[in-house]
């Protein structure tokens, strides 16, 4: 189960980055932010590989849950979601313990949140 969902998370990364001149800007992953922003292709992906493991159900870390888009956006509206994916000064740095996330997948998080975080 564990590894039918780590392919389903990497084969939508894969299929959501793909070449392009501009991957010259974004160099680390060859991945472009997307023009057409969306919480189901750009940010549920991420949250499930990086975020929901600790962040869902009744034993959810600091009761951060962001595992629906109602819960993310409460950590959009704060500040917290781009705060501590960025680690940011006066955010706890998130994944915990793990790795920064990828450059790709930060602004594809930001592009989403400057589009106005639509909830499609
Ligand atoms: C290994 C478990 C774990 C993972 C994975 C994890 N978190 Fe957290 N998160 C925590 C814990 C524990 C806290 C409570 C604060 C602390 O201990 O630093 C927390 C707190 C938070 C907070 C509350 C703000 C704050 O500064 O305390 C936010 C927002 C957050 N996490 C977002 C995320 C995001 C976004 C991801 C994925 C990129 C993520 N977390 C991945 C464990 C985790």
């Amino acid at each position: 189960m564990r590894i039918r969902l780590l392919i389903i998370s990497v084969s939508l990364l894969a299929s959501a980055c793909y070449y392009d001149k501009e991957a010259i800007l974004y160099p680390e992953t060859n991945c472009v932010p997307p023009a057409s922003p969306s919480y189901q292709a750009d940010v549920v992906p991420v949250m499930n590989q990086f975020c929901v493991s600790c962040h869902s159900g009744n034993f959810a870390s600091a009761g951060v849950k962001l595992d629906s888009y109602t819960e993310v956006m409460k950590y959009v509206n704060n500040g917290q979601l781009v705060g501590t994916i960025t680690w940011a000064s006066g955010y706890s740095p998130m994944p915990k313990n793990g790795n920064k996330l990828s450059s790709c997948n930060i602004s594809k998080i930001q592009a989403w949140i400057a589009a106005g975080s639509p909830n499609n």
